[in-house]
């Protein structure tokens, strides 16, 4: 991971005086009812209800504003909506720019949930979704419709890892309709390792659930917005209620101050592991942006400044339930859970049709059990002795 200034912003963004009155980091700042002293307060804060002015809870606190501050200097954009989860980030940024009768194209390697919400929510409102495949770059100029208001991408696709040529998607969108907005789920990236707003894409979303808070111990959204989507995207979350409430605002911005060492040290923890894992006789293929032989690692090293801690691994094998049972239920430092980037390391086991079963577009073109790795920040020796003995319960 190259660092740049990065450090230094990550220290000081979002540490204004007014936020923090005096302590290192923000105040928390708990409020619904922000009290006005004269009539000429309340009509000043409720012009500029919007801009950073303290005016209702719902609009933020201090609290808000700092990590707000923050996450738009470091994701170099016009503001920052803040959201009760990943999950609320993306569904409450594709409704801010969609209407009955409209069409959005999606990643076919997003996130599940993010393509069951098309698949429900959107579908039951009259919006139509076109999954194009990640690795299938500029065709999707072909895919864009003149009702077409939302472009979505993921990078790397979820679980398979693939990193598409984000450069190539946005021009060939563009060329067609430079109009429609196009979000990225940037949340493997961390707000720091694909700058998405450089590359002309409108609002780059994170699940800060994941490396921003850091500690597996909070939930929480942010999307990012240009100039050209952000009020849109501020008054349109507004209207749906979103917020978050000011202590997990506070942990995350407090996260901020340490993702940069975090990220750093889960990269070269899981490039460790993967370069280990891709010599070993009983793996097909590794999927970790930054290894070679993955899928799309010449647009990685083109576009990211480094990688994180989650990547997967096919195995020659399809494992049977039995044998899936005995590889999961006994790693010593690896544990099962659904969600990620925390201090932790984590494992989980897909099977061929069950990854199938989530891919609209571009095969799953293996047979053996995909297994998904979050390396956390344990030393490394004991993270692979612990996959050895893994391999060695499947002989
Ligand atoms: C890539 C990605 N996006 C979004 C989310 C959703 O985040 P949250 O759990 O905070 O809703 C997740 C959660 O696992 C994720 O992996």
């Amino acid at each position: 991971m190259s660092s740049g200034k990065l450090n230094t912003t990550l220290v000081s963004a979002g540490r204004k005086s007014a936020y923090c009155k005096g302590s290192v980091n923000s105040v928390i700042q708990r409020a619904s009812s922000i009290v006005f002293d004269s009539v000429e307060q309340k009509k000043v804060a409720t012009k500029h209800r919007g801009e950073r002015e303290l005016f209702y809870g719902r609009r933020g606190t201090l609290t808000h504003f700092a990590f707000q501050d923050a996450m738009t200097e470091l994701e170099g954009g016009a503001g920052c909506v803040l959201y009760p989860c990943g999950a609320a980030a993306i569904a409450n940024s594709i409704l801010s720019f969609v209407k009955t009768g409209d069409h959005v194209l999606m990643t076919g390697g997003a996130y599940e949930p993010t393509q069951a919400f098309c698949n429900t929510i959107l579908a039951d409102m009259g919006i139509s979704t076109t999954y194009y495949d990640p690795m299938n770059g500029a065709e999707i100029g072909t895919l864009v419709k003149p009702e077409t208001s939302v472009v979505f991408l993921e990078s790397p696709s979820s679980i398979t890892m693939e990193v598409p040529d984000i450069p190539a998607i946005v021009k060939a969108v563009r060329a067609v309709n430079p109009e429609v907005v196009i979000m990225i789920d940037n949340t493997w990236a961390a707000g720091i390792l694909f700058k998405a707003l450089e590359h002309d894409i409108d609002i780059s979303i994170q699940a800060g659930t994941k490396y921003i808070v850091g500690h597996s111990d909070a939930m929480i959204g942010t999307a990012v917005a240009n100039g050209r989507t952000w009020e849109r995207l501020r008054e349109r979350s507004y209207l749906m209620g979103q917020m978050v409430d000011a202590d997990t605002a506070y942990m995350a911005s407090r996260g901020l101050r340490t993702l940069g060492v975090r990220l750093k040290q889960h990269q070269e923890n899981s490039i460790a592991v993967a370069q280990w894992l891709s010599a070993r006789p009983e793996v097909a293929r590794v999927n970790h942006p930054a290894l070679p032989e993955s899928a799309g690692h010449e647009n990685y090293q083109r576009d990211f400044s480094g990688s994180c801690g989650l990547f997967s691994f096919v195995l020659k094998e399809r494992l049977t339930e039995e044998q899936v049972a005995n590889y999961l239920d006994n790693f010593t430092h690896f544990s099962m859970a659904y969600s990620w980037g925390g201090y932790e390391s984590l494992v989980l086991a897909n099977q061929p049709e069950d990854l199938n079963a989530i891919r609209p577009v571009g095969p799953v073109d293996f047979s053996g059990t995909l297994v998904r790795l979050h390396i956390g920040l344990e030393d490394v020796e004991d993270l692979i002795a612990d996959l050895e003995a893994g391999f060695e319960r499947l002989k």
